[in-house]
């Protein structure tokens, strides 16, 4: 017979965060979450796609009305994989016998079928919202949350710009570097933004706030800098300034997983620019989409591998900091072994999102209550003495009149046909 002690749950530790199947303590809680899957530019009317998200496969589809559809990955018929169906005004009708799908999932015809009358077929369809550039899905039971709204990024003096890419490792590696700003001077290096001692461990502080983690690191001459980091997987912070034009610019970005080994970042910039000015940014950004010609997920493998060092990259041909981050992240393994890791003072923003996470995930499967996470005014990153430069949430000060500031993708191509591989399910290459 078992002790009460034995009967009780194991805790969780970290680990348990690297999966996030169905049914898989972090994949159910991530589901609570709206998620960003995919770019709307991405998605053509009457082209379905396969979608792996989550450790899932899904069937996504934009009708003709223009509207995009999330179903489940295989025909209730014989399975079949529905992507290669044909969508019919709103409708998906499946390849092989064609049973016909509404976007919610309503099976409307089985042609070679005498009748509907047994109701039988319909499929799982998932809630989906277009914004800012991103489609979002929810893939989590009941009733979806109120969809998050980020009006600092809607309405304001200038453009988003959208961005991500792939990382072939555990998304939680990532998440972890996002509160990790030691790693700056030495991965990215190179950069003239960075300098001795940023992130120096006895100098970060790292503190539970409305919407996630606050961290701040703080320079001697007492200006600091403040990274916010939102659960369970967002990241908001001012980056570096990567554009002559351009100072330091908000960034939001979430971690989201497409298998264990294998996940995206999806990125907003708020692009202060408008004019003769953003035409110049976009002009050059547009520039440097195609002169990068070498995935960096390939380079990293060639580092990876001993083929190379990358002091032998040419950094005009690769986005180097993805490059950086890559070797940094999947160096670690695709998938970290954390049982021998000694972590220091430097490293209490790692620890800070494991604990909130632990502390969410525990109450969740024992039925309690959550933390209602909400980004508020004082989640607001900030750098030095730049403060005057900072969106206000909710989106007070920015432009009037009409319609959303415009979305710009600013994804290098090879970047777009990676991830696009990828989230369709194509074996690593
Ligand atoms: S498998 Fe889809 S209609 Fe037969
Ligand atoms: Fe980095």
């Amino acid at each position: 017979m078992s002790t009460l002690a034995e009967q009780r749950p194991r805790r969780l530790n970290v680990d348990d965060f690297n999966y996030t199947g169905p049914g898989t303590p972090a994949g159910q809680y991530l589901r609570r979450f709206w998620q960003p899957v995919y770019h709307s530019s991405d998605l053509t009317v009457g082209q379905p796609v396969p979608l792996h998200i989550l450790n899932e496969v899904f069937t996504l589809y934009r009708g003709s009305s223009g509207q995009a559809f999330l179903l489940e990955q295989r025909c209730s018929h014989r399975g079949l994989q529905l992507s290669t169906g044909r969508v019919e005004g709103d409708d998906l009708r499946c390849f092989y016998h064609g049973w016909k799908f509404s976007g919610n999932g309503i099976c409307l015809e089985q042609p070679v079928e005498n009748d509907l009358s047994r109701n039988r077929g319909n499929l799982r369809s998932y809630p989906v919202r277009e914004y800012l550039g991103l489609i979002f899905g929810y893939f989590g039971e009941g009733e979806p949350p109120p969809f998050p709204l980020y009006p600092q990024f809607e309405h304001f003096d200038g453009y988003i710009e959208t961005n991500s890419y792939l990382r072939n490792c555990n998304y939680y590696q990532n998440l972890e570097n996002a509160l990790d700003t030691s790693h700056v001077g030495f991965v990215h290096g190179d950069n003239s933004a960075s300098f001795e001692g940023f992130g120096r461990g006895s100098a970060l502080v790292a503190k539970e706030s409305d919407w996630g983690v606050a961290y701040t690191f703080t320079r001697p001459d007492g200006a600091s800098r403040v990274h916010q980091f939102g659960m369970p997987n967002l990241f908001y912070f001012l980056a570096l300034p990567v554009d002559e034009d351009i100072g330091w610019q908000e960034s939001l970005m979430w971690f989201v997983p497409i298998s264990d080994d294998r996940h995206m970042q999806f990125w907003l910039h708020r692009v202060r620019a408008e004019g003769d000015m953003a035409r110049r940014i976009q002009e050059r950004r547009e520039k440097r989409r195609t002169e990068i010609d070498l995935a960096h997920q390939d380079v990293a493998e060639d580092i990876l591998h001993g083929r190379m060092s990358i002091r032998d990259v040419d950094p005009a041909r690769v986005d180097m900091v993805q490059l950086q981050d890559d070797i940094a992240q999947i160096g670690q393994g695709r998938i970290v072994d954390r049982s021998r890791e000694q972590l220091g003072r430097a490293d209490i923003g790692v620890v800070a999102i494991r604990r909130l996470w632990i502390r969410e995930i525990t109450a969740m499967l024992e039925g309690r209550p959550l933390k209602q996470w909400e980004l508020t005014q004082t989640c607001i990153p900030r750098a030095w003495a730049l403060d005057n430069e900072q969106a206000v949430v909710g989106g007070a000060g920015t432009k009037t009149g009409d319609g959303a500031s415009p979305v710009v993708d600013s994804r290098p191509y090879i970047e777009v046909e990676r991830e696009l591989s990828a989230l369709h399910g194509e074996p690593r290459r």
